[in-house]
């Protein structure tokens, strides 16, 4: 019977490895540099794979390395069938990909069709061919308003702040949803549609198990351009409704998408960034026929609180569930600040991000792992002004995003702590001198550390495929904690509040982001912190 019910899990993870898989964000920029010009690159990243892989992650998703001008790093593509100079070349991003692949890793690229870099063939056309012709109805060019067009065609804002609209000097606006540099396509013209299938093409013959699609619900936009009809309109990661996002027509584009990643053998997936208003909304782009995956930012914004956090929990596997789909969890990626940091910073606020990536990896569904976050790693809040290159920051200064992607340490000591090779020039961002004990080599020997927690937590985990898609079981708790089992064999403990907690001991004590204490069949739970536990049975 048991060995029955191990065969039927194998088929099931083989066949649909994304469920549960957990995936490692590298911020290619800033994971690690292969050729000292202080620039992350693909062959760092390569020769980092042996780490990836120890640490236990199932694939990796690569932030974009297509040849760009970097107004916006990288999400501002020029080419999207070559790789950057900075980040390497065509050839070394075959070697990682297969070399990922010998290491037992998938890996996702980064794809965004909402919009090009303004360098792109494409775009330069239809600045030279002048208005009117089919060069410019590939973008979402438009006459402005008022007397001799001199206002935007409408009142939209731009992600990144300012109008979302920039007129050229023969007189025609184009949109831009986030930077000047980064037109908006037109995916009413079927010309983008048939060369986003063919991209897609290229990446899937290259071997990729799958694709990031950035502002996967931006690429239709309300018929006629409505105003919003006020200001404030959308921040990074936003949830407001707005005729630029969440469009119906959108999921048009992710079927096609869909029957496309499904005629390549091997579960080749999908996955959103697609900011919408509800759980619900987000459902929809994980529909049978869609996108296998959509990040699930309402979890990553909600506050250190366990009523939030089990409302947001139940809310998000409930909608995923009716849409028969796996949800998916993340606390950290490179537009927000990191969760330790968020969480409060300090010693708590580590406190707290350990507990979280207890919680969340002890949930249904797939995981996102941001660079650095098993390192413990805060928000790099005093960046010197004059390093600063986020075009976010325009917006807001408080805003930037340049502090979530300082490279990450490797060695205790050393120049940069080991993110390039002896000689390596200045990391394109400064990192503090207060990595280097958080370094990956500073942690590796210690068993309390975070990294250590992590690659604990991700072997049980891994061992423990029968975690799988069974919904947890919420368990009487007190006020502040949270408790829950998965099938029979199984508990997470969460204590979210800053003083100790008692509950009933719920097992036997697989893993402690802090150690808790156990007298007469009960449990003190550390402030802050999270416990698996072994329950009897299995
Ligand atoms: C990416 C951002 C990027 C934006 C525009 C996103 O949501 O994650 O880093 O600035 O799309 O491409």
């Amino acid at each position: 019977m048991t060995e029955l019910v191990r065969t039927d899990r194998a088929e099931e993870t083989t066949g649909r490895w994304w469920r549960d898989a957990v995936i490692y964000q590298v911020y290619v920029r800033s994971f690690a540099d292969g050729n000292g010009d202080g620039i992350g690159d693909l062959p760092g990243v390569r020769s980092r794979l042996p780490y990836l892989a120890e640490l236990g992650v199932d694939a990796l998703w690569l932030t974009p390395f297509y040849t760009s001008p970097m107004a916006d790093f990288g999400y501002d593509v020029a080419d999207y069938r070559d790789v950057d100079p900075i980040f390497g070349s065509l050839a070394d991003a075959r070697a990682l990909i297969d070399d990922a692949h010998r290491h037992g890793l998938r890996v996702i690229v980064d794809v965004v069709p909402n919009h090009t870099s303004d360098r792109h063939a494409w775009f330069r056309q239809a600045v030279e061919a002048g208005p009117g012709g089919p060069a410019r109805g590939r973008y979402i060019f438009r006459d402005g308003r008022g007397e001799g067009g001199v206002l935007p065609p409408n009142d939209w804002e731009s992600v990144f702040g300012g109008p979302a609209w920039s007129r050229l000097p023969d007189g025609q606006w184009y949109l831009h949803l986030f930077a000047p540099q980064q037109p908006d396509l037109n995916w009413e013209n079927p010309e983008v549609h048939a060369e986003f299938e063919s991209v897609l093409r290229f990446w899937l013959d290259l071997g990729v198990d799958g694709f990031r699609v950035d502002v996967a619900h931006g690429m239709v936009k309300a018929e006629g351009l409505p105003d919003v009809g006020h200001t404030g309109q959308v921040k990074m990661i936003g949830t407001g409704v707005v005729p630029f996002f969440d469009q119906d027509g959108v999921h048009e584009i992710h079927r096609a998408w869909r029957r496309l990643l499904d005629s390549y053998p091997g579960e080749r997936i999908g996955v959103a960034e697609a900011w919408a208003p509800s759980p619900a909304r987000l459902a929809a782009y994980i529909r049978p026929d869609e996108m296998h995956q959509a990040f699930n930012f309402h979890f990553l914004t909600t506050p250190w609180e366990a009523a939030g956090f089990r409302a947001v929990i139940e809310e998000s596997l409930e909608t995923a569930g009716l849409v028969g789909a796996p949800s998916t969890w993340v606390l950290s990626n490179h537009d927000v600040k990191r969760h330790v940091t968020r969480y409060g910073g300090g010693a708590a606020g580590l406190r707290r991000a350990r507990a979280a990536a207890l919680l969340m990896l002890a949930l249904p569904g797939s995981a996102y792992v941001y660079q650095g976050e098993e390192l413990g790693l805060p928000e790099v809040l005093d960046l010197p002004e004059e390093v600063l290159r986020d075009p976010q920051r325009l917006r807001d200064p408080e805003d930037g995003r340049d502090g979530c992607r300082v490279p990450i340490p490797w060695t205790g000591a050393g120049p940069h702590f080991g993110f390039g090779p002896p000689g390596t020039g200045e990391p394109w961002l400064p990192m503090p001198l207060s990595f280097g004990p958080l370094s990956v080599q500073a942690q590796s020997g210690d068993p309390l550390s975070t990294l250590s927690l992590y690659r604990e937590a991700l072997r049980i985990r891994r061992e423990r495929r029968a975690f799988g898609d069974t919904p947890p079981v919420w368990l009487d708790a007190p006020g502040g904690t949270l408790a829950f089992t998965r099938g029979e064999g199984f508990a997470c403990t969460v204590n979210l509040t800053g003083e100790p907690a008692e509950m009933p001991l719920p097992g036997r004590m697989l893993l402690a982001s802090a150690r808790p204490a156990v007298e007469d069949g009960v449990v003190r739970l550390a402030p802050d912190s999270a416990v698996w536990w072994e329950r009897d049975g299995l």
